[in-house]
């Protein structure tokens, strides 16, 4: 029998746990709970995005290409564990580390101090800008500025990193 087609093999597997990848060359990405607040504001930017899974049994999301994320926070007492656990796996990831360059973040003003804690925490971290806080679904105008700010910090990139 002929060996299977390129297109047919199985998902590449991670080689240190035989975890199954999924490659994106998005320049977006972003996680987003049951709740799908993030979800929502994401598909209203119109832009092509990926979505880190929320079950570990899922395959693992792989970037590519450069990236921004967006990311809601989820804080127990004083801030702590405010980056959700499926997006500290997915940073753990060298190579999604190594191409993140910036970060939205989604939270609540009910939480006060730790509104949008995640993105300072990942901005820290990471060394990236926290770009943009916005809550829950975010409004029009959260849409408009996010839109209109991406697309001046993706040229700004491409103009100093050659
Ligand atoms: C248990 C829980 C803890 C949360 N903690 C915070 C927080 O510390 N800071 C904040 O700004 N928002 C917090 N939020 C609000 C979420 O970030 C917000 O609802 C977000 O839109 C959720 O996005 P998602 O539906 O895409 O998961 C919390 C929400 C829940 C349910």
């Amino acid at each position: 029998m002929a060996a299977p087609a390129l297109a047919d093999a199985p998902l590449a597997a991670d080689a240190a746990n035989t975890t199954p990848m999924t490659r994106t060359s998005s320049h977006l990405i972003y996680f987003s709970s049951a709740s799908e607040n993030t979800r929502r504001f994401v598909e209203k930017l119109g832009r092509d995005a990926a979505r880190i899974p929320l079950h570990q049994r899922e395959a693992e999301l792989v970037a590519s290409e450069p990236f921004v994320l967006v990311v809601p926070t989820y804080g127990g007492t004083g801030g702590e564990g405010s980056v959700p656990k499926q997006v500290i796996r997915f940073l753990n990831n060298p190579q999604n580390r190594t191409l993140i360059r910036g970060v939205i973040s989604a939270g609540n003003t009910n939480f006060g101090d730790n509104f949008c804690m995640a993105g300072d925490i990942i901005a820290f971290k990471c060394q990236i800008p926290h770009l943009y806080r916005f809550e829950l679904m975010g409004t029009p105008e959260d849409v408009r500025l996010v839109n209109q700010g991406l697309d001046k910090f993706w040229t700004l990139l491409s103009q100093t990193q050659k």
